[in-house]
């Protein structure tokens, strides 16, 4: 029978309609030229021409370099560069080993299944990222949540783990911008025994090496993930821990072993892009400007945390308010996500505003002023 004949896809059909019907229908936006405050491009790596230009000299240099990585790393897709570009990227954020993977998704993915086994514990924040609650969802361990960033819900849970605990946070939230209280975090870790892992996606490149090399914890904290899509302005990621880690994921992290890896043009844009940002340091001090200019502009009348990350968000309560406050900025040339329930808690529906270096002070000004008095 025609597969679209088969009286199943009536109930597809349904569940897409339930979708429509709550107006929380996906779709793939038509790309546009607005002023960009929504994409994770906070340096502006991914437009570059100077990066752009130097990675087309290196290219020239390797001009005989296969196009694909042909397998995964344990069979043909391994390579001198890749491991020696993980050693390099480990030694300058200060750690024994790293270990490359395709995207954030699949690295959360990869570890979060293969630590926690039966018998052992993994506390995250209640607003961890999807890949990391997915990653828990395939392993075997238990799972307990705490209060966003509440240390004494944390010590709760840290009380009630079994076996070898993993704790994980983001040092960024991904969807507030607010920090983790990081080395209070760490002091509880220490004391119950706990392994923390820290998320460094929306940290790397806005805050130097992240967070977590800032202070002065990367002997201490277990794993680190770096995500090369957002800062760097590229695509793929990196854990960085001990040989040991490194080690256990070669071994365990199925989205490691059963995947393709990364071709050597992608590994070749990282290794440029994270050189790049080694001599950017004022497009990091211009992005730290950009963003007290916005809190400046925007704290007096609307309820915005006053944080030093690139991810800002303006509380809109309701799903159909929201989504018409980024429409309304769209049509005054801002480009704005709304982020809904249940992607956030209802009530908590919000504009994310993520703010870039190459934001001029002219538009942040404009966009504050929008928000002030048109929502
Ligand atoms: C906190 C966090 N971790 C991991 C990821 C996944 O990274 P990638 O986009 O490289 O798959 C994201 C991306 O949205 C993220 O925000």
């Amino acid at each position: 029978m025609n597969a679209f004949l088969n009286p199943s896809i009536v109930v597809l059909g349904k569940r897409l309609e339930g979708r429509q019907q709550s107006g929380l229908l996906r779709k793939l936006p038509v790309p546009h030229t607005l002023l960009d405050f929504c994409s994770n491009d906070y340096l502006g790596f991914s437009s570059s021409e100077s990066l752009q230009q130097q990675f087309s000299i290196a290219k020239q240099t390797y001009g005989n370099a296969p196009l694909g990585a042909t397998g995964s790393r344990l069979l043909t897709g391994n390579s001198i560069f890749a491991e020696d570009l993980e050693q390099h990227i480990a030694n300058v954020q200060g750690q024994q080993a790293a270990l490359l993977f395709n995207s954030g998704y699949t690295a959360n993915l990869g570890l979060f299944s293969c630590l926690p086994q039966k018998g052992d514990t993994i506390i995250t924040d209640e607003l961890i990222h999807c890949s990391v609650i997915d990653g828990c969802r395939l392993s075997f361990g238990k799972r307990l949540k705490f209060k966003h960033n509440d240390l004494s819900s944390l010590e709760e849970k840290l009380k009630m783990s079994s076996g070898i605990c993993f704790v994980a946070i983001e040092s960024v939230y991904s969807m507030d911008g607010d920090l983790a209280p990081l080395l209070e975090i760490n002091t509880l870790c220490q004391k119950y025994g706990a392994l923390l892992i820290v998320d460094e996606a929306h940290a790397f490149g806005v805050f130097g090496k992240g967070l977590v090399h800032l202070t002065g914890l990367t002997e201490q904290v277990f794993a680190v993930l770096i995500t090369f899509g957002k800062a760097l302005g590229a695509h793929g990621a990196i854990i960085l821990g001990s040989r040991l880690l490194r080690n256990y994921l070669i071994n365990f992290a199925r989205s490691f072993i059963y995947s393709t890896a990364m071709s050597f043009s992608q590994l070749l844009y990282i290794q440029m892009a994270y050189q790049f940002l080694q001599n950017q340091e004022e497009l990091t001090i211009t992005l730290q400007y950009k963003i007290r200019l916005f809190h400046s502009c925007l704290s007096q009348v609307k309820e915005v945390e006053n944080h030093r990350s690139a991810v800002h968000a303006v509380i809109i309560p309701g799903n159909s308010s929201a989504y018409k406050a980024s429409r309304l900025l769209s049509e005054q040339g801002f480009a704005v996500h709304p982020i809904l329930s249940p992607t956030v808690p209802i009530g908590k529906e919000r504009l994310r505003i993520c703010l870039h270096s190459y934001n001029t002070d002219e538009d942040i000004k404009r966009l504050c002023h929008f928000l002030i008095n048109a929502l």
